[in-house]
Order: C-alpha cells, then structure tokens, then sequence
C-alpha cells in the first residue's frame, strides 16, 4: 500500500478531532493533532512567564520537548493532555499560535513526525501550509451555533450556550484573520459541512471520496 497525507482542516469546535481519531483507526493510520502542540506550547509559555515575542529563539524552541502519542500530549516528559484543554490555556493559544517563529518551530516538527508513514493531520493550515501536496485534503465545517450546541453538551465548560457561541466566533475571527498561516480552505480542499450530519455521517462522506485502495 503506498503511503498517503490526510490533512483535516476547519474551525474549532468542527470536529476534527473526533473524526481524525476514528478515521485513523479505520483507516489503521497515524494520527497528530496539531492543535495540540500549539496547546502545549501555550501551557509552557504561560509555566514559564513567556509574554513577549522578544524572550524566545529558534534554540530555546527547540528546547521544549512536546511529543505525542495517540491522545496523549507530553510537555517535557509530563502528560499535561488534560491541562492543555484549561480555560487559560485556550484562551492564550491564539496569541502563541500567531508567532511567526512558534508556527515553523511546530510546521518543522509536524513535517518530521510524518515523514515514512500514511498519517492524517487535523489543524488549520494543514492544506495549505504544512501539506499543501497532501493526497486527501478536507476542509472540515459546521454552524457556530453546531458547534457551541455540542460544546455545551460536552459539558466541560461552565458557560451558557450564547456565551460559548461567542467564544467560538471570537476564535473564528482570531484564527481566520491572523497574517499568518490564517485559518482558510485550501484551493483543492473537499469541504464538508457537518452541522447536520452525525460522526458516522461524517466518516463516510470523508471515506467515499477517497480511492478504495487507501480504505481497504
Ligand atoms: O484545534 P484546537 O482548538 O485544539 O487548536 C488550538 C489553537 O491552535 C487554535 O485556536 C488555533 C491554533 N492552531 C493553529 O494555529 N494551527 C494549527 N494547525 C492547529 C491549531
């Protein structure tokens, strides 16, 4: 079987995450969530009283030690998965995600970690910065009103419904506007609208538009 680059791109809250999981599984591939690195990277920034552009360097990146294994996320040899989802972290990974030398530091690393291997990536730029040659490229989105629907039925977040939807939309503007890397659909990107659609949906309309031979 040859190997193939899936990049999965969209919104927060889209589902990405859910749908690459089980897509990997199916599909018996690896999988990275690039969001999480820039998660883990926020955490180490906010442990260490990183606030400014100025204090960091290719070098001291380079230093910080972020691996992943299947959905668990490690800072330097610890398992912050949980940590890395906390209120103050998500609401300071727009600003470190918006770093010119933070988003090679991490593109280089994503790049590294696929190398040799059928992989699906889930993220915002996947398409069109880190993979823009990726085989499979979908483009993954759903209502802000969808998607704060299924946030606030995760109930991880003590927030009212109107208040998640504009924490999602605030993000959405953030994320799509930043000069770099923006969040944006590639040219070549299959979009799938998933707001009315169920996980099982999802993954199917994903697996009919790619060739038998990568989904058997
Ligand atoms: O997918 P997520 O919500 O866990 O991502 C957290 C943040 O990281 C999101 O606000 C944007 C940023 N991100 C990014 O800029 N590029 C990626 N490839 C993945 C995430």
């Amino acid at each position: 079987m040859s190997k193939f680059i899936i990049a999965l791109d969209g919104p927060s809250g889209s589902g990405k995450s859910t749908i690459a999981n089980i897509l990997s599984k199916k599909l018996n591939i690896s999988y990275l969530n690039t969001g999480s690195m820039y998660r883990a990277l926020t955490l180490y920034f906010l442990e260490n009283g990183i606030k400014n552009e100025d204090q960091i360097d290719l070098n001291f990146l380079k230093n910080i030690k972020i691996d992943i294994n299947e959905d668990r996320v490690f800072l330097n040899e610890k398992d912050v998965s949980e940590e890395i989802r906390n209120k103050i972290v998500t609401e300071n990974v727009s600003w470190v995600s918006s770093i010119p030398l933070v988003r090679k530091y991490l593109v280089d690393l994503q790049r590294k970690i696929s190398e040799n291997k059928s992989i699906i990536l889930d993220g915002r730029d996947i398409g069109t910065v880190v993979f823009p040659n990726a085989k499979y490229k979908f483009f993954l989105v759903a209502s802000s009103e969808v998607r704060a629907k299924r946030r606030y039925e995760q109930n991880e977040i003590d927030k009212s419904l109107e208040e998640i939807q504009k924490d999602i939309e605030k993000r959405d503007y953030i994320d799509s506007h930043r000069e770099i890397s923006p969040l944006k659909k590639a040219k070549d990107a299959i979009e799938i609208d998933s707001s009315n659609l169920t996980i099982d949906e999802t993954i199917d309309e994903i697996l009919r538009k790619m060739d038998r031979e990568d989904v058997l």
